[in-house]
């Protein structure tokens, strides 16, 4: 899309900009470089994945656009970058046509199935070999864009492959889409293109805990995800769940006769995922191949299903496509599906089973989660026999019963999940599932909040509580202490050895020593690492108390509002929404926590055993010589692990960047450096260390 020269020249007018803006008011004639430049940004970032500047000069740039065009009205554009913005909620989504219908594939399962159509395919065409395009099968919701005049005019849902729903404000949220491209370059007046909405598993994940911290129960997968955000009327929530689109296919286009030579990519299918790519959309030209005869696409489709987990996102399969558009045209379709193009549908990550019973457990906020008890069945090579069924209300909605047969799915690394109850298998003895009405470990009664789905058992000394918080407390991402895991902290807390949490710094050592199954080693690395535990930086102890909503995230925002951790005590609702992304939920959770006594008991008990209750970082960067200095680094470090390394930076005082850009200062590059060093090569400001030099100047 550009080239390196225009790469070039558009990070010198990014950082030529970046020193205009501030200094006067900005100048309309201008207004179109700042536009080009933030597309320029916008494809480095969406498409790319490579951004060349840090998110605040983006934001800097994009805010400056803003202004100018509100003091230019006249000027704006419909293709311009701010565009996108739809501040009033959708009300409906018409019903519109789309220009060809959008058919469905045909599928295969195995190397039979493919040798079977590329055969009829053969036959059809009187050739020897035919060549195919390979690419993946996105495994998200369809979708038809159309642009005239390089504009994107109209965004539809599938619908039923004739008519779908006018869902353009919600595309323009995707910011992989371009609102702008240039199909003029090819003579195209006017094109519809298919792909693919999509959510990564990065962002699902993120987005299932953000529920998940809610106490919302989760969505079954992306592909659910992406189809369900696409539907929602807020344009603005849309955009904060960070779809993706990959475009895959052009179902039609008019043209003139201008530029007839580019229009030459048109007459393969690679071509034309090759010209999208050039226009700046995510097509598959990357995970495309191009390959004649059956024999290899088979060898190529069991490769890739081999290295499917590796990739972002979710696929489902591969789609065959005949490549000549010409032979595609003569080999037609059936009333259902095109004759040259078939899936490969990989083993499926589905399975159905029978669900036994509910089991209630009990969690270390009180919240009583049922978790399904399944017949077990494998899925994608892992057996899985039980499932959170999250609250009340999911079970309700999801219709389950015990004895009903159940659809499951595990998406890739994702936690398996019931996608729903096959009611039509019910034969009549299968019973509903009866929440209980006391906490089945302590016994006390259960209570659910206004607006909550969860019940909670309110009992804090419930023993289900306490160890669960103790095993919180312990766990990788908060104090780490290695040796104390789940089975044995419910081993010592049967045993009396382990009552709560500053238990865990005076176990009795001598007489688990006595335990079976714990030798000299076993006791004496648990005990460094109990001792060593308790140096963890505060943030580890801030997310280890397990306060209500407060996740790593969060943890670290408390932490370094503060030089000690007790000042937390003094800091009011609206100091603690002042802070970054704390709204009043999670204010007022935390405001709880430090009301209640036997916390304040805990934190100073846990400080008179020694743990760590300072902010280490602010302490130390009063005197730290890197103050204000940015690092990033890049390759693989040989005598410090990367998070050593970024330690060693934040102890002195200076900070981490995510990218290069011209607001770093140092770029550490460790062996087999890639495209950070490039990129900081090119900007004069950066200063490029080894691992060496690096060591010297934080003096290690
Ligand atoms: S081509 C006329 N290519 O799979 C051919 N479809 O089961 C149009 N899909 O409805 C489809 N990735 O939503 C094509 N690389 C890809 C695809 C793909 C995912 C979806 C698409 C289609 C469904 C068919």
């Amino acid at each position: 899309m550009y080239s390196r020269d225009q790469t070039i020249k558009l990070q010198k007018e990014t950082e030529s900009l970046l020193r205009l803006i501030g200094n006067q008011s900005f100048p309309p004639g201008k207004i179109g470089l700042l536009r080009d430049v933030l597309r320029f940004h916008e494809y480095r970032y969406y498409i790319l994945n490579e951004p060349l500047v840090a998110d605040q000069e983006y934001d800097i740039l994009y805010k400056e656009l803003e202004k100018a065009e509100r003091e230019n009205p006249l000027l704006i554009s419909p293709g311009s970058p701010t565009q996108r913005v739809a501040r009033d909620l959708t009300k409906d989504f018409p019903t519109v046509q789309h220009l060809v219908p959008m058919l469905s594939l045909e599928n295969s399962y195995d190397a039979d199935d493919l040798v079977g159509w590329d055969r009829k395919g053969r036959e059809l065409t009187g050739l020897k070999a035919i060549e195919y395009c390979v690419e993946p099968k996105f495994d998200g919701a369809s979708i038809s864009l159309i642009y005239e005049n390089d504009l994107f005019t109209r965004g539809a849902t599938r619908g039923d492959g004739v008519e779908g729903d006018d869902i353009t404000t919600n595309i323009k949220q995707v910011r992989s889409v371009p609102l702008e491209a240039a199909f003029s370059s090819y003579g195209i007046n006017q094109i519809e293109i298919r792909g693919e909405v999509l959510m990564t598993k990065k962002n699902f994940q993120k987005y299932n805990e953000s529920l998940a911290e809610q106490n919302l129960a989760p969505l079954a997968n992306p592909r659910n995800s992406a189809a369900g955000t696409l539907r929602i009327k807020d344009p603005r929530e849309v955009s904060r769940r960070n779809l993706e689109a990959f475009l895959y296919h052009v179902s039609f286009y008019t043209h003139t006769e201008a530029h007839s030579k580019n229009r030459e990519l048109l007459r393969t299918h690679s071509g034309n995922l090759e010209m999208l790519w050039n226009l700046g959309f995510r097509s598959p030209q990357k995970e495309k191949k191009v390959m004649k005869g059956i024999e290899s696409v088979i060898g190529y489709c069991h490769e890739f299903e081999a290295r499917r987990d590796d990739l972002p996102y979710e696929i489902d399969g591969l789609v065959i496509k005949v490549n000549d558009i010409a032979l595609q045209d003569q080999m037609g379709m059936t009333t259902h599906h095109p004759r040259w193009a078939i899936a490969f549908k990989f083993k499926a990550r589905q399975a159905t089973t029978t669900l036994k019973s509910v089991e209630f457990q009990v969690g270390r906020t009180g919240a009583v989660t049922p978790v399904a008890k399944l017949d077990p069945v494998s899925i994608g090579g892992v057996t899985v026999g039980s499932i959170s069924v999250h609250n009340e209300e999911y079970i309700r909605e999801k219709d389950l019963k015990i004895g009903d047969k159940v659809l499951i799915e595990r998406a890739g690394d994702v936690i398996p999940q019931i996608v729903k109850s096959m009611a039509e298998l019910r034969k009549g003895d299968e019973q509903s599932i009866h929440f209980p009405k006391n906490c089945p470990v302590c016994g006390s009664k259960l209570a659910k909040e206004e607006e909550e789905a969860v019940w909670r058992c309110v009992n804090i000394e419930c023993p289900a509580q306490v160890v669960e918080k103790i095993i919180h407390f312990s766990s990788k991402d908060a104090m780490d202490i290695r040796g104390l895991g789940e089975a044995n902290i419910r081993k010592f807390y049967e045993l009396g050895f382990l009552n709560d949490i500053p238990g865990i710094y005076q176990l009795p050592i001598d007489k688990i020593g006595s335990i079976e199954g714990f030798g000299d080693k076993s006791i004496s690395n648990l005990r460094t690492a109990i001792e060593a535990s308790k140096s963890q930086p505060l943030h580890r102890l801030v997310y280890a108390l397990g306060i209500r909503f407060v996740g790593e995230t969060t943890a670290k925002v408390l932490a370094s509002a503060v030089e000690y951790l007790p000042e937390l005590k003094n800091k009011n609702l609206e100091d603690l929404q002042n802070l970054e992304d704390i709204g009043p939920k999670v204010a007022g959770s935390i405001l709880r926590f430090f009301q209640i006594p036997d916390n304040i008991l805990m934190l100073q008990e846990l400080e008179k055993l020694g743990i760590n209750m300072h902010n280490e970082r602010q302490k130390k960067s009063i005197d730290g010589h890197l103050d204000g200095k940015s690092f990033l680094f890049t390759g693989t470090l040989t005598q410090l692990k990367r998070s050593e390394a970024e330690e060693l930076v934040e102890k002195n005082g200076g900070n981490i960047l995510s990218g290069v850009s011209s607001k770093l200062d140092y770029l550490v590059t460790g062996e087999d450096a890639g495209s950070k060093l490039e990129k900081a090569k090119k900007i004069s400001s950066i200063k490029i260390l080894s691992e060496q030099e690096f060591l010297r100047i934080v003096g290690s």
